[in-house]
């Protein structure tokens, strides 16, 4: 008896739209010997109806409105491929309502609304598979919900924008400034023209947010994370990281510590020997540490036509397996059951603990390194590296101030917060304290 083929319904057929379309008609046979029934594109709906014939032929019926998919009794699976939360959100929902199992890439949908989508689609008994929202190509969500089922997560820690790793590793190459390394992304088509979300960080939190819940059993919980991009990263601290042994990278990072769960992304200190650290241009790679099997790292491409397609397939493929079983078979979408969850707090970033970089511009006179080194050793800050460049070093000859770079060891948030408060007011700090966290990562 063969099996009917399940009928897919692409909401959108842009970049990843295209890929998975590509690819499923590409690799069929391949697919449909691992998935035991064959895959197709049945219905494709684009407001570009041109564009949608030219990719799909006549292989599949193309329309402009979604859901006329959503409402096709033949179609077993909708792929929103839309992007956003409102339009997006209310198909998301239309489309289980109706008993359509859903593959979706949008992050910041489920970053936002995952709870009221996963809680839906159970009440429903389908599937909301959602591998191509978090680095794109890298099976990291397979990996977190299945391969690593055994362990107690304890971190995970990602480099899970591509843009800004592109820019980041522009500047510390060149030597360029942030906006410069910025319209270079732009012209290479890595950043979009409205580039918000990947810079100031907000694309890697909708994706640490999808970790966190699935590392530690919590609901997804965006608006607890904590969010800061690379716009105020200078060339200078990178080359000053860089002489210390270490190089910046935009992380989102999620931890279980004593009190509750961290979750956040900022700019991050990485020593320059870990493999992370090597991690260049556009290329995303995420590190996870268990208690079994230790530290694990998943690399490749978290962007691109077939990448993303590659992770959409599979969870395609999934469907296609597991359509049949009873939900309780299935892998939960957030790995943990959903009666099981945990109500573990998502710590206030005051109560995050980590080490620093801090880089000071100071009058270049008698005293003052003892005066910011007293502030930090009544705080309880422990120093674990100095750097002083000489005055005209830094800023030409005759120069009458200078960088002073501080590495601390390990202290909370609100601590550094207070201690870098009364050196800012020393009247020897001449400009804004640069503050970038630093993790080993060991
Ligand atoms: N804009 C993302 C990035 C890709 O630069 O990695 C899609 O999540």
């Amino acid at each position: 008896m063969t099996i009917k083929p399940l009928q897919i319904g692409l909401l959108g057929i842009g970049t990843v739209g295209k890929g998975t379309f590509d690819v499923l008609l590409r690799n069929a046979p391949e697919i449909q010997r691992r998935a035991g029934r064959l895959i197709t594109v049945a219905m494709v709906a684009d407001l570009d109806i041109a564009r949608a014939k030219t990719t799909v032929g006549d292989s599949a019926v193309v329309v402009n409105d979604a859901r006329a998919v959503i409402a096709n009794p033949a179609i077993d699976v909708v792929v929103e491929l839309i992007g956003g939360y409102g339009l997006a959100k209310t198909l998301v929902l239309e489309a289980i309502a109706a008993g359509k199992h859903v593959v979706t890439a949008n992050k910041a949908l489920l970053a936002l609304h995952g709870s009221e989508i996963f809680a839906a689609a159970q009440a429903r008994g389908v599937m909301v598979a959602f591998e191509a929202a978090v680095a794109g190509g890298i099976p990291i969500i397979k990996a977190l919900r299945e391969g690593l089922t055994a362990n107690r997560i304890q971190w995970v820690a990602g480099i899970i924008n591509g843009t800004t790793n592109f820019i980041l590793s522009e500047m510390r190459d060149k030597g360029l400034d942030f906006d410069v390394a910025l319209k270079q992304a732009q012209a290479l088509g890595y950043a979009e023209a409205d580039p918000t979300f990947d810079i100031e960080g907000v694309d890697a939190a909708h994706k640490a947010t999808l970790m966190s819940a699935m590392a530690f059993g919590i609901p997804v919980q965006f608006d607890k994370a904590y969010v800061e991009g690379i716009t105020q990263l200078g060339a200078a601290d990178i080359k000053y990281a860089e002489q210390l042994g270490y190089r910046i990278k935009l992380l989102g990072i999620t931890k279980r510590v004593p009190s509750g769960i961290e979750l956040r992304v900022h700019p991050t200190l990485v020593p320059a020997k870990r493999l992370i650290a090597n991690v260049e241009g556009a290329m995303n790679a995420v590190m996870v540490h268990g208690d079994a099997v230790g530290t694990t790292l998943y690399y490749g491409k978290g962007a691109g036509s077939e990448p993303t397609a590659s992770a959409v397939i599979a969870d395609l493929v999934d469907i296609a397996r597991l359509s049949q079983a009873s939900p309780a078979q299935r892998v939960p979408p957030l790995a943990f059951q959903p009666d099981a969850m945990s109500d573990l707090a998502v710590l206030p970033m005051s109560e995050v603990t980590t080490s620093y970089y801090l880089r000071l511009r100071v009058a270049d006179q008698a005293g003052v390194l003892a005066r910011v080194t007293g502030i930090l050793a009544d705080a309880g800050i422990s120093i674990d590296a100095v750097l002083q460049r000489e005055a005209d070093e830094v800023g030409g000859e005759g120069a009458t101030s200078t960088d002073v770079i501080i590495l601390t060891h390990d202290t909370q948030e609100g601590t550094m917060n207070n201690a870098m408060a009364l050196m800012q007011a020393l009247p020897t700090v001449l400009a804004a304290i640069v503050r970038i966290r630093k993790e080993e990562l060991s």
